[in-house]
């Protein structure tokens, strides 16, 4: 008997250590990780494999060994390294993805099964540069999806590449059970992200408890939707775990808090007088920050699937950011 596992990519990223953290402690999923870096935690999953989403024979091993039941496809180039190696975003972030879908519709073939797709979107799809209607609206799933960053366009393609696969199947009509969330920017005590353009508030509070000053590369009025960890991985848990007719969507925007950057210093200075920051401009990482939405509307989650975030702005730093973290 073919055992049945849940595989995860990008497993030693951010958000995929923390989810595999989440199911060791939770419940006995078997889970197969793929990185191409090494984990701390790769003795404690069903299998750990070393290798890259590109590689279609590894892809294909786990197709047929396996009952592939569910994929979190987290493997991806964050904005700002996409922005700078458009042919290495290209290739992961469209090709990769590519593969992880065609693994997926292998096993509607091979084992007559829907295989369970989690693909994290993000804010990026969004460009609100020529916005008309007030700049504090929240963004609503349908509107401003033009993105200009390379990021966000594949985002974008991808989400509707899984979407459709999902509702009409490739051309042999093969299927996949597609869900996707549009994440704003993640804080996580015990990680920092590589690449992304709204890391400067990890950044930030990393620094300030590290007892490190901090050069910041977007100006102070630069906002952002944000939420920190524990919550993406509720979400990303949850919307894995509803049933299918009551997702009445394939894509859904989730958020919390919208700090500026001089709102997260004054947070931060309160608790670490010390604490300094400085400006220097990145343009490019100003512009996309500038392009994407100060806030998103998230109501299609919370009717849908009963999304709502655990930490507001004062709770997350009060009850999971200054509480989990210690300086290295
Ligand atoms: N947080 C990511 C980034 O900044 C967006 O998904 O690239």
């Amino acid at each position: 008997m073919k055992d049945k596992i849940t595989l995860i990519t990008g497993s030693s990223g951010e958000i995929g250590e923390n989810l595999i953290s989440y199911f060791l402690k939770k419940n006995k999923k078997k889970i197969i990780a793929l990185d191409l870096n090494q984990s701390n935690q790769k003795n404690k999953v069903f299998k750990f494999i070393r290798g890259s989403i590109l590689d279609e024979n590894i892809l294909r091993e786990i197709g047929e060994k396996y009952i592939v039941e569910e994929i979190f496809h987290l493997a991806a180039i964050l904005s700002t390294k996409a922005e700078k190696n458009k042919n290495l975003a290209k290739d992961v972030n469209i090709k990769g993805t590519n593969n992880l879908f065609n693994l997926a519709l292998s096993q509607f073939r091979k084992n007559k099964i829907k295989t369970k797709f989690f693909f994290p979107s993000s804010i990026a799809v969004y460009n609100i540069k020529n916005k008309v209607d007030d700049s504090e609206t929240p963004i609503h799933e349908k509107s401003y999806c033009n993105p200009n960053t390379v990021y966000g366009q594949q985002k974008l393609f991808c989400e509707n590449l899984g979407t459709a696969l999902d509702q009409y199947g490739d051309n042999q009509k093969l299927k996949i059970d597609f869900r996707c969330i549009r994440f704003p920017g993640i804080i996580s005590t015990n990680s920092l992200p590589t690449g992304g353009t709204s890391d400067y508030a990890p950044e930030m509070i990393h620094s300030a408890i590290n007892k490190k000053h901090y050069s910041c590369f977007v100006d102070s009025r630069s906002c952002l939707p944000f939420i920190v960890m524990p919550d993406a991985i509720n979400a990303m848990i949850q919307i894995m775990a509803i049933s299918k007719e009551k997702l009445k969507n394939n894509v859904y925007n989730i958020t919390s808090f919208s700090p500026t950057v001089l709102d997260l210093f004054e947070i931060i200075k309160n608790e670490f007088p010390e604490f300094k920051l400085q400006y220097h401009i990145d343009e490019m990482r100003q512009n996309i920050v500038n392009e994407w939405p100060n806030k998103i509307n998230d109501s299609l989650a919370k009717n849908d699937w009963g999304w709502e975030p655990e930490y507001n702005l004062k709770d997350a730093f009060k009850d999971y950011i200054f509480q989990n973290m210690e300086s290295k």
